[in-house]
């Protein structure tokens, strides 16, 4: 199983929506899939449409009660092989108990390492903070996939990403690597869209996807139907560029090897 997460402390930049619609395309390429909720906002469990206000346990319990495992949260979703372990807002006092435990950002991994069943991948989706449920998922993945958002390059907020890495890389998970950047909500239509990609490119080279997400309306609507793009609108631009970005992820899974 390989564990990519999905982070950049920036919020907005498309880290959900990459989430849900990776995870889907890599499983209709008939991937076992298990897609890790790890942010209190619970966008991708509410995106897969799960009915979160109904939950009685979640990622919270798996993280913070021994006696809960991935197996009393796992759901299935209405794509085979896609299935999600949920959070609800209760994931942000995680964070405060925590704080005291032991070995407290190797958490996630130890309960990954024990999960019941054997997927090819686990995909995170992390909040939009270098706090310890994103380090946690950091010391839990093999690879990380950064989304830069084409309409505003902070490169302050991404050295500040990348400082993080190299700690945690450092510290407390050395096989940790960048699996690529994935340039998103990107214009055609302006300028400034092509000249921050211009910068992104120049700045990270070959980590860089080919595969450039664009703005498209039908990748915002889908999770209100509780949908991936695949299953809303799988003629949208939208699932072209994300079925792109699955098939690139394949092939460097393949380079980068195990
Ligand atoms: N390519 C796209 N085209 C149009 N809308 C998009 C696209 N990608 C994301 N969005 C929309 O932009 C908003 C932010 O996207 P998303 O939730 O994926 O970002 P995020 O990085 O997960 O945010 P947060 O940091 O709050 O977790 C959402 O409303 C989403 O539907
Ligand atoms: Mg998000």
């Amino acid at each position: 199983m390989r564990v990519i997460a999905i982070a950049n402390q920036k919020g907005g930049c498309g880290k959900t929506t990459t989430a849900i619609n990776l995870s889907a395309c890599l499983a209709e390429k008939g991937y076992k899939i298990l897609l890790i909720d790890m942010d209190p906002q619970s966008h991708a469990s509410i995106g897969l449409g799960i009915e979160v206000y109904k939950l009685k346990k979640s990622m919270y319990e798996v993280l913070i009660q021994p006696e809960v495992g991935f197996q009393d949260i796992i759901r299935k979703t209405e794509i085979p092989g896609l299935e999600i372990a949920p959070a609800t807002i209760m994931l942000s006092g995680a964070e405060i108990d925590l704080a005291n435990v032991i070995g407290r950002e190797n958490v996630l991994k130890e309960c990954v390492q024990g999960l019941p069943y054997q997927y090819d991948y686990a995909i995170i989706d992390c909040p939009p903070s270098l706090s310890l449920l994103t380090v946690n998922a950091l010391t839990a993945a093999d690879e990380l996939l950064v989304p830069v958002h084409t309409q505003y390059f902070p490169l302050e907020g991404v050295k500040q990403l990348l400082k993080t890495i190299d700690i945690v890389k450092k510290r407390l998970n050395h096989k940790l690597r960048v699996l690529g950047i994935l340039p998103t909500l990107f214009d055609r239509r302006t300028n400034l869209s092509k000249d921050v990609l211009d910068g992104i490119r120049d700045y990270f080279r070959d980590k860089v996807f080919n595969t450039v997400i664009n703005n498209n309306i039908k990748l915002a609507e889908a999770p209100s139907a509780g949908k991936p793009i695949i299953l809303y609108d799988a003629g949208a631009t939208g699932a072209r560029d994300y079925r792109s970005l699955t098939k690139e992820v394949i092939v460097r899974e393949k380079e980068i090897g195990s």
